[in-house]
């Protein structure tokens, strides 16, 4: 295995031109669509990930990971003598209230508005305020002096909800611009995956690629569905592309762990140290199949959640029953709607007619799934879609 390495992977630029963008190309442009992963097409880009902070911008916020969540921007409302509080995460919730006051109404979780959640409560002992929230950020200037920066200010009527954790700003349809505009400055959300973790505090954010350490690099975790031993939110990467071999990782640990401490750029032409590599020893490790997710402790419950009101009974849609005891071995029967493939080819996603279906392939007969009768939309959360993918990519195994 390090020999094959060694021939195939020699330098920084073979690592990139073979393995790395291989791992973007086949499937036309999956490192262009997905906004959450980096771009990675040049050895420019590729290095432009050393020490860069990862899940900046996510498709979705239920795939950001505890381990890239920085600590949040603050906010204060103008005129409250009171002290700036960590902001947890943001939501605007769109829709017509008209007056929230007027109206006599309470806004509650889920009723339109722009939601603000805050770390800790911001004692405002009012139902109410009139003031202008603002967004404050610690910046370094250009002398190194550290600032804290009211970076937007969004004027309205806020209401303040659970002892002053949650703040509602009401939003009329003339500041409905002035929200987007808020939402695209992208303030930094200390819990942007909203699970009551706040990862900067809990340990310094991972980076893209770290120098010297490949197990805190969450490019690498990415690709192999874990992290200093636990799992790591969002889908596998690369998608819909078969998982890197042994030499492939073998090449990419080794170059990262061969990267200047000081975050400084390598020579890319020149050899990787394989031999003072400590993955070298003992590459079998770095093997990626086998890792992840169950068919019974995850994979059936989905399906049994999402798909099993129209996929299950006495009169399953298309034949295909994914409630029933047996479902699992009529996995790999041909697809009604494209004999030519079976529902599930272990291994290979982009083979799987199921999996097809989930992602809305433009290659696929009728709707996407999970079927919505109302929009004829559909889709699983990220974080699904990403435990299914890593599941058939390992070999579409069950676990009993
Ligand atoms: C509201 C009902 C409904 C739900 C929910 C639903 N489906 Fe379907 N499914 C259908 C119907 C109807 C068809 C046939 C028409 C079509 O494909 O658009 C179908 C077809 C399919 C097919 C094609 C079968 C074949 O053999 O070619 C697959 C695969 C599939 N569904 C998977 C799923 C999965 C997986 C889920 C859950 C994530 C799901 N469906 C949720 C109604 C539903």
């Amino acid at each position: 295995m390090v020999i094959e390495a060694i021939e195939r992977y020699r330098t920084g630029n073979d690592l990139h031109k073979k393995v790395v963008t291989r791992t973007c190309s086949p499937n036309g442009g999956v490192c262009h669509n997905q906004s959450e992963y980096p771009d990675l097409r040049t050895p420019a880009n590729f290095l432009a990930t050393i020490n860069a902070p990862c899940n900046v911008q996510p498709g979705d916020w239920t795939s950001v990971d505890d381990r890239c969540e920085q600590s949040g921007d603050r906010f204060i409302i103008a005129g409250q003598n009171v002290a700036e509080v960590e902001i947890g995460h943001v939501e605007y919730i769109a829709g017509d209230i008209g007056d929230y006051r007027a109206e006599d109404l309470v806004p509650e979780p889920g009723s339109p508005g722009f939601h603000v959640f805050l770390r800790d409560p911001l004692p405002i002992e009012r139902e109410e305020v009139w003031g202008g929230g603002r967004f404050i950020r610690t910046f370094i200037n250009d002398e190194g002096i550290i600032e804290d920066l009211p970076y937007a200010t969004f004027t309205t009527r806020w209401w303040i909800l659970d002892g002053g954790r949650h703040l509602v700003g009401e939003v009329r349809n003339y500041q409905i611009d002035q929200v987007n505009e808020l939402n695209s400055v992208g303030i930094v959300q200390g819990d942007m995956n909203r699970n009551g973790i706040y990862g900067a505090r809990e340990e310094r954010p991972a980076s893209l690629l770290t120098p010297g350490s490949p197990e805190r690099s969450y490019l690498i975790g990415r690709m192999r569905g874990t992290m200093m031993g636990e799992p790591v939110a969002g889908s596998r990467m690369p998608l819909a592309n078969q998982p890197l071999s042994i030499p492939e990782m073998l090449a990419l640990f080794c170059f990262v762990e061969g990267l200047p401490a000081d975050g400084s750029w390598p020579d890319m032409g020149a050899p990787i140290n394989y031999a003072e590599c400590s993955y070298s020893e003992d590459p079998e490790n770095l093997n990626l199949l086998g890792e992840g997710v169950t068919w019974k402790g995850r994979v059936s419950k989905v399906l049994q959640a999402n798909c099993g009101g129209c996929h299950g009974g006495n009169n399953p849609a298309e034949d295909l029953d994914l409630r029933s005891e047996d479902a699992y071995e009529h996995l790999f029967d041909a697809s009604v709607q494209n004999p030519e493939l079976q529902l599930i080819e272990p291994g290979a996603p982009e083979r799987s007619y199921l999996w097809l279906k989930l992602i809305n392939d433009e290659s696929i007969e009728g709707y996407p799934m999970p079927y919505n009768p109302l929009t004829g939309e559909g889709s699983l959360r990220e974080g699904e879609l990403g435990d299914i993918q890593t599941w058939i990519t390992n070999g579409a195994i069950r676990d009993e």
